[in-house]
């Protein structure tokens, strides 16, 4: 059965005078239980909206459409009370900046035990502080007793990101969200929380929603990309290199992002521009920027088929006909 069912799931966000910004665009997703999932795409897609959609952390300003189901329970429909049960109890968040995340006036012993406390009731301050050393090792911190008692500030990025991942899983969540989870380290410390994630993800059996911008991280954490463009979903299929992909879009992210295995190390960008987020348009909001663009793609948009919404996909590696 599936952990999370997505139906029909939009998210605008209200701009005053000028109107609406459309986010998240009619996405649809199953994610079965135990599945690795990565969301991909430049900055600004709705990576983030469609992660706080997840446990309905969005913005103010925005208004939710559609079905967000964890455990067949619609997450979207659910009063703050009801939310507290899904938040950290059925699914954990880690997010980018870890110093953000964590709050600075308290200490790591009393955010991972508060955690523990409002979820699982827990009261015993030897059973807490038993739980929250061990969430510590088990998140790779060398010196526990010191991180233990530490404020934030007192710890490195990666030992803050190492805290947070312990305070998201302290409540045993079957699902982890992570939104770019290694942007704000350095390449060392990015490769040591990669290698924690896989290890979690296995010794846990984690249902892993991976949001980021790195396609290569993505492929090395989860079988499943699911690609985002300009709100949308345009693929969404197993893919393991570049001649799996079938999606001008996709392949285009491949060429920018150098791989590590080859000889080139320089970054470019895939020339033209994100469309506006504020209309609807029927035709491919992806056409201005696409090398094979045809006739078909400004006259309607195209629909989600056999995982790729395009009306000219790639078939391992040659173009259709
Ligand atoms: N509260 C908000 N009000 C108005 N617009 C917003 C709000 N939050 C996000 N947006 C806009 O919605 C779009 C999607 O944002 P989102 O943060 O989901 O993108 P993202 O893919 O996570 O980008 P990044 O890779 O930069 O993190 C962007 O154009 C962003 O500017
Ligand atoms: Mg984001």
């Amino acid at each position: 059965m599936s952990i999370i069912e997505i139906k029909s799931l939009s998210v605008d966000y209200a701009l005053g005078q000028n109107g609406v910004l459309h986010a998240l665009r009619n996405v649809n997703l199953e994610v079965n239980a135990g599945e690795s999932i990565a969301i991909v795409g430049e900055s600004g897609c709705g990576k983030s909206t469609f992660a706080s959609s997840l446990v309905k952390l969005l913005a103010l300003n925005s208004k939710a459409a559609g079905q967000v189901l964890i455990d067949g329970n619609d997450v979207l429909a659910m009063t703050n009370r009801e939310l507290e049960a899904i938040r950290g109890v059925k699914a954990g968040t880690i997010f980018q900046d870890p110093a953000a995340s964590l709050n600075p006036v308290f200490s790591v012993k009393e955010q991972i035990e508060e955690t523990i406390t409002a979820h699982l009731k827990v009261r015993d301050k030897v059973e807490l502080k038993q739980r929250a050393i061990k969430l510590l090792e088990e998140t790779g911190i060398k010196e526990t007793q010191r991180v233990y008692e530490a404020y934030p500030h007192q710890l490195s990025g990666g030992q803050q990101q190492r805290v947070m991942t312990a305070i998201a899983l302290s409540c045993s969540p079957k699902i982890l969200i992570a939104d770019e989870p290694t942007t704000a380290l350095d390449v060392t410390v990015q490769a040591q929380i990669i290698a924690l994630l896989k290890r979690l993800k296995k010794e846990r059996n984690l249902t892993l929603i991976l949001i980021t911008h790195d396609l290569h991280l993505a492929l090395d954490l989860c079988a499943r990309i699911i690609v985002m463009y300009a709100g949308e979903v345009v693929e969404d299929a197993e893919i393991k290199s570049e001649t799996d992909s079938k999606h001008p879009y996709t392949r285009a992210l491949f060429e920018i992002i150098p791989d590590i295995n080859e000889d080139r190390h320089e970054f470019s960008v895939i020339p033209g521009e994100v469309p506006e987020l504020k209309t609807v348009m029927n035709e491919c909001y992806f056409r201005n920027r696409c090398v094979k663009a045809g006739k078909k793609c400004s006259e309607s948009h195209p629909e989600m088929e056999n995982g790729v919404r395009c009306f000219y996909p790639y078939t391992k590696g040659r173009l259709k006909a």
